[in-house]
Formats: structure tokens, C-alpha cells, sequence
């Protein structure tokens, strides 16, 4: 069951109202636009009612969203109105409802950040997209928990509507994420960026690479995209209940190696590999032991990418790491590369990946569940009943 169905603390019509001028029309503090008086008779298009995952305040995500119905909004010359038909419940989002993401929407702001919808109507100046056409905002952007969204043309990037909804809508923070590391990986091993290097130099360079949270999405995707690569992967997960039916999935994937953070408390973690080359690149999302470690595991002059912290707990490097072993440590952000001139290769990237999905070769865990059941999924991503797969909103 949704928390709430309006807006309490400001239920009457009139900031609804506002708010659905603001929200409807994308959320972000660099894309909110000014409220704009709508005068339903003097427009062509209005979008549909909306209904939209709100918060006001920055919180707990189950403590601070809930469901606000708003009324159409004019459907500007080069706007595009979409249907959405589903997002997921990424870490990310939860950490911007809670106040923590370094960039977060200005208040009040819509949950979510990626997804993929339906063209349901479009502005008197579009060309490039019609009704009944997939899209993805790309790069992502804020309010995607939200059943219909009016944003301008550019936003949207029209994709292959032979992949399974619930990828399309996930394809861009963590599968993305997991490709340009392991291209940056190249680029920061070898000087030369990866579409430069033929693909038996980058075997032959840096054969296999570590990782903990290897259950995450990103994870999932690093196996397969690094095992495509002919690059073998050591994989660190959490200690659980029904730990060999994880690691059998991870297995399937193409994962090498993987082992509990408890398999690894030994004194040397290099003779649990066989045949296996040290790995000259780990990737942590986790921190604290688990990032310990991917450093144990990595050969001399390697480099640690941390590209999150789901255990909130910090990088602690032993100096002999630095001195002795010459590791270096860096640091991974797809916002922050989604803001420089190198964006322009994500829609083509994202087209790649959607590409090896439609394959069959690029795969992951996902929960799809109604909108109705929303309180559900947003307890399931907060943790409150142990290791979940990624849920993913259907609207
Ligand atoms: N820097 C970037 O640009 C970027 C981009 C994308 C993602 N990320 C980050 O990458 C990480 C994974 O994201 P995702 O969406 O792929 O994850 P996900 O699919 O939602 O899965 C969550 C992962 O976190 C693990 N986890 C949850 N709570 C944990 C805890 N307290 N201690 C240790 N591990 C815990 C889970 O392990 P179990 O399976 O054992 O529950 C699972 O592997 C997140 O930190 C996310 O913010 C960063």
C-alpha cells in the first residue's frame, strides 16, 4: 500500500497545483522551471493527471515520500510527455531523499532517476519522436517516480523497444557505471583511452580484476562485461544464508572466483586463487573490510576504483600498501562524468549495452512490483529484509 495520497501538510488546490507546474515538468534545481500560469483553454496539449512519489523534506525515504495526485500540465512546442512504465530503486536515490548525494533536486523534489515511459503525446515542434515510441532520459534526470512527465524533446533518448522494459529502465546508472570502469581501468593503466586499444592488448595488459559487492547490479554487469573482455574476475560478497545458490548465480554470470569476506580470513589470500594472474585493478563499493580486501588481492602498482560505500564504513589503507606495494587509489562518479564533453558517447553506449541485453548476454537480478506496492520496494531497497534483488517500480 502507498503511505498517503495527498500532500498533507499542503493539500490545498492551490500548491498542488504550483507543485504539478514544477514537478511534472522535471525537478531538478538546475531543471526546474519557473512556474508558469496555465490557462487550459489557450493551450493545444495538457498531459494526463499524474501521480508522483514526493518528498518535501530530506529524511528516512520511508519516512518522508509519499503519493501526491497533481493535474495536467501544458504540453509546451518542444516538450515530450511520457507515460512512464517503470524506474528503479537505486542507492543513489535513496541517498539523495535522505539529504547525503553531493547533488540533489531542489525541495520539493520527485524520487528517482532514471526509468523508461512511453510517448504519449508530443508538442507541436517534435519531430524526432512520436506516440508509442520507448524513451529514456539520457543522461538520466530527476522525477522518474512519477506516472507521467512533460520535458523537453532533448531530454529523451528513444530506445530499442525489443528489450525488456525493466532494463531499458535500469540500463544507464549501473550498467554504464560498470562499462566506463572498466574502460577507464584501461585508460588508467595504459595511458590510451580504450577504442584505441585492440582487444587482445587489453587481454593480454590486465587479465583479471577484483571487486566486492560483486551481488550489486554493477557488480553483475563488471563480471560479465570484464568476462566478455577475456578478463577474469575474484569476487568478494557478503556472508548470508544461501551463500552457495549466490555463488552459483555469479558463476553463471562468468564470475571466476567468489568468495565470502569471511572465506578471506586467512593470512594469504593470493593461494585461494588458481591460474588466475594477480589482478592489477579492484573496484570497491563497499568499504571498510571488504575494501581491505580487493587491496590484498592486488598485484603490485595496482589501483583500487571506489565507486561507493554501502556499508557507510571507511577506506583504511595499511602504509605498506603505499610504500612497499605502490597501490594507488581512485575514485569513480558517472554524474561527474556524465557533465563532461565525454558525455556525448553515453547515448551510444547505453544503445551497446541495450544491445548486448537484447543478446542475451548481458543480464542481472531485478523485482519488478506495482506502483500500489511502492512501500513494499522502497523497505525491500532500504534493507529492512536482508539481500534483496534491485526493485524495479512498474507503473
Ligand atoms: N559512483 C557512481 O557513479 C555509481 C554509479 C552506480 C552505482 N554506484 C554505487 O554502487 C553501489 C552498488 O549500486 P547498485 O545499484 O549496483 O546496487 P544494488 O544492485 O542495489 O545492490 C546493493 C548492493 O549493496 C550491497 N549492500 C547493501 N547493504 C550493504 C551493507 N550494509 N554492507 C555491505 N554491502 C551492502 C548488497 O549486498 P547483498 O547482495 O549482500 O545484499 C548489494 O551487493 C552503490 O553504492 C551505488 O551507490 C555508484
Amino acid at each position: 500500500m502507498l503511505r498517503s495520497l495527498v500532500a498533507k501538510p499542503h493539500s490545498s488546490q492551490c500548491f498542488i497545483f504550483n507543485l504539478s507546474q514544477k514537478l511534472l515538468h522535471g525537478n531538478g534545481a538546475a531543471q526546474f522551471r519557473a512556474t508558469r500560469a496555465f490557462t487550459p483553454r489557450s493551450v493545444a496539449g495538457v498531459s494526463p493527471p499524474s501521480k508522483a512519489i514526493v518528498y518535501e523534506e530530506h529524511g528516512q525515504p520511508d519516512a518522508v515520500t509519499k503519493l501526491v495526485e497533481f493535474p495536467g500540465v501544458e504540453v509546451k512546442e518542444n516538450d515530450v510527455c511520457v507515460k512512464m512504465l517503470c524506474a528503479p530503486i537505486n542507492p543513489s536515490d535513496i541517498n539523495r531523499i535522505q539529504g547525503v548525494y553531493p547533488v540533489r533536486p531542489e525541495l520539493p523534489a520527485v524520487g528517482g532517476y532514471e526509468g523508461v515511459g512511453e510517448v504519449y503525446s508530443v508538442g507541436s515542434a517534435v519531430t524526432s519522436l512520436s506516440p508509442g515510441d520507448w524513451v529514456i532520459p539520457s543522461p538520466p534526470s530527476f522525477g522518474t517516480w512519477q506516472t507521467y512527465i512533460v520535458k523537453d524533446q532533448s531530454v529523451w533518448h528513444k530506445i530499442d523497444k525489443g528489450v525488456p522494459m525493466e532494463y531499458s529502465a535500469t540500463i544507464t546508472v549501473n550498467p554504464l557505471t560498470a562499462l566506463l570502469m572498466l574502460e577507464d581501468g584501461v585508460t588508467l593503466s595504459s595511458g590510451t583511452a580504450l577504442s584505441a586499444i585492440p582487444i587482445l592488448y587489453i587481454i593480454l595488459f590486465w587479465d583479471a580484476i577484483v571487486q566486492n559487492g560483486a551481488t550489486s547490479m554493477v557488480g553483475q554487469c563488471v563480471i560479465q562485461l570484464a568476462k566478455s573482455r577475456g578478463i577474469r574476475s575474484i569476487n568478494i560478497i557478503r556472508d548470508r544464508a544461501g551463500v552457495d545458490e549466490v555463488k552459483e548465480t555469479l558463476k553463471n554470470l562468468g564470475a571466476d572466483h567468489v568468495f565470502t569476506e569471511n572465506e578471506l580470513e586467512v593470512k594469504n589470500v593470493k593461494s585461494l586463487l588458481n591460474e588466475i594472474p594477480e589482478p592489477a585493478l579492484g573496484f570497491n563499493c563497499v568499504g571498510g573490510n571488504a575494501a581491505s580486501l580487493v587491496l590484498k588481492f592486488l598485484r603490485q602498482g595496482g589501483t583500487m576504483v571506489t565507486y561507493g560505500g554501502m556499508s557507510k564504513r571507511p577506506v583504511t589503507v595499511p602504509t605498506s600498501a603505499f610504500i612497499f606495494k605502490e597501490l594507488s587509489l581512485r575514485g569513480f562518479w558517472l554524474q561527474k562524468w556524465l557533465s563532461t564533453e565525454k558525455a556525448v558517447e553515453s547515448r551510444r553506449m547505453i544503445d551497446k549495452l541495450l544491445g548486448l541485453v537484447h543478446e542475451g548476454k548481458l543480464k542481472y537480478n531485478m523485482e519488478l512490483a506495482p506502483f500500489s506496492d511502492f512501500n513494499t520496494s522502497l523497505d525491500k531497497a532500504l534493507g529492512k529484509f536482508g539481500s534483496q534483488p534491485k526493485q524495479v517500480i512498474k507503473f
